[in-house]
């Protein structure tokens, strides 16, 4: 198996990711139902997203915790949700990538997954 290790690397991985993404029966509907997502926007950021963070060029300009939010308020975004997001990462990573860059791809998932889990229960309590 091959290292992750370009920008044709990282497209494969997210669109095989994305493409579990959308048939689970758990979390697909947040992309298909709820945010309706646009994929020829959203796929290239997420390209670069990764790319910045994998490769250190600083290609993502965003916030990627803000767009969760209103995502959050329309529907609850769930410790069940965010499971089953690193669990589809994760898989797609180990059935494409080996090494360390596919490693810490999936270690850097799993902290900002653990982040946005907290930051979105957060949000969801009163006061
Ligand atoms: C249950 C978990 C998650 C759900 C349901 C979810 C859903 C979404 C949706 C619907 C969008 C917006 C697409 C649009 O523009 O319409 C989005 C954007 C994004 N998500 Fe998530 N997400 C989840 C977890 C994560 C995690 C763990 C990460 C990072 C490791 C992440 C990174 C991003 C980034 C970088 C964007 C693009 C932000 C931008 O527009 O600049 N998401 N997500």
């Amino acid at each position: 198996m091959k290292k992750l290790e370009s920008r044709e690397d990282i497209e494969l991985l997210v669109n095989s990711f994305y493409q579990k993404v959308i048939k689970d029966e758990t979390i697909g509907f947040f992309f298909n139902d709820i945010a309706k997502v646009n994929w020829d926007k959203h796929l290239p950021k997420m390209y670069s997203f990764w790319e910045s963070i994998l490769f250190g060029q600083m290609t993502y300009k965003g916030n990627p915790m803000a767009v969760h939010f209103p995502i959050n308020e329309m529907e609850a975004m769930e410790m069940k949700h965010f499971e089953k997001w690193i669990e589809l990462w994760k898989k797609t990573i180990e059935e494409n990538f080996v090494g360390e860059n596919a490693d810490t791809a999936i270690y850097k998932a799993e902290n900002i997954a653990r982040l946005m889990a907290y930051k979105m229960e957060m949000a969801r309590k009163p006061g």
